[in-house]
């Protein structure tokens, strides 16, 4: 089973990938993740990433194409994975195709613009796993303490408001295209296409994915 995640940032993206990892037993490919995971690391792709994400910005798209195109190549990949957060772009959808990955299903997560900006303020992430929470919505059992490690959660340097909006501009000039690609695609034969409600409560979306991905 191969899925692309498709929404804004603050979608739920990340959310329902763990979701979907347990219930379906693939990867999550986030670009996102392992971008952070890189500059952790302090990585020469880690320092080239860092000022641009802490922006808001996109980092080129060569640099995530030849990223995931190696994550792919992996053994645990075989049957299937996630992507979360590629393709972002059509340059990025256009080398998948070129390169020969297809997908079986693009879930879009449709959320409006101002409900992602009250959202991200109370989100917290465990950084050792992508693990994502919400101080309200989704909060964790003890508070400030992973569920699964009891480590400290963190706020992400990119939540904060200003750099949200401009996240949110970016997502629809680029990646918003993506939704009529996709779209094309699914008309073609090549895919599923699926659009969630993204608005509903975390369990109600999880519940709806396990049904049209039945
Ligand atoms: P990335 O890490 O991919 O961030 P993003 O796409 O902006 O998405 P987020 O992780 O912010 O949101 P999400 O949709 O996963 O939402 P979440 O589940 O956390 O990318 C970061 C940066 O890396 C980019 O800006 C860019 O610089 C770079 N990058 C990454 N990929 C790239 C690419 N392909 N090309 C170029 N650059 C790239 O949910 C958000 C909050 O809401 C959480 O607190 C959660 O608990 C809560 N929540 C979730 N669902 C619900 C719900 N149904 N109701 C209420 N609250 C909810």
């Amino acid at each position: 089973m191969r899925i692309i995640l498709l929404g804004a940032p603050g979608a739920g993206k990340g959310t329902q990938a763990q979701f979907l990892m347990a219930k379906f037993g693939i990867p999550q490919i986030s670009t996102g993740d392992m971008l952070r995971a890189a500059i952790k690391a302090g990585t020469e792709l880690g320092k080239q990433a860092k000022q641009v994400m802490d922006a808001g910005q996109l980092v080129s798209d060569e640099l995530i194409i030849g990223l995931v195109k190696e994550r792919i190549a992996q053994d645990d990949c075989k049957g299937g994975f996630l992507l979360d957060g590629f393709p972002r772009t059509i340059p990025q959808a256009d080398a998948m195709k070129e390169n020969g990955v297809s997908v079986d299903s693009v879930i879009e997560f449709d959320v409006a613009d101002e409900v992602i900006v009250e959202r991200m303020g109370g989100r917290r992430v465990h950084s050792g796993s992508g693990r994502v929470y919400h101080l309200v919505y989704n909060p964790p059992k003890v508070a400030g303490k992973d569920d699964e490690t009891g480590e400290d959660l963190s706020i992400r340097p990119d939540d904060e408001e200003s750099t949200v909006r401009k996240r949110l501009g970016i997502y629809h000039e680029q990646t918003k295209p993506l939704v009529d690609y996709y779209q094309a695609e699914a008309s073609a034969g090549n895919c599923k296409y699926i659009t969630m409600d993204g608005t509903q409560a975390v369990d109600a979306v999880s519940a709806q994915l396990a049904e049209q991905l039945a």
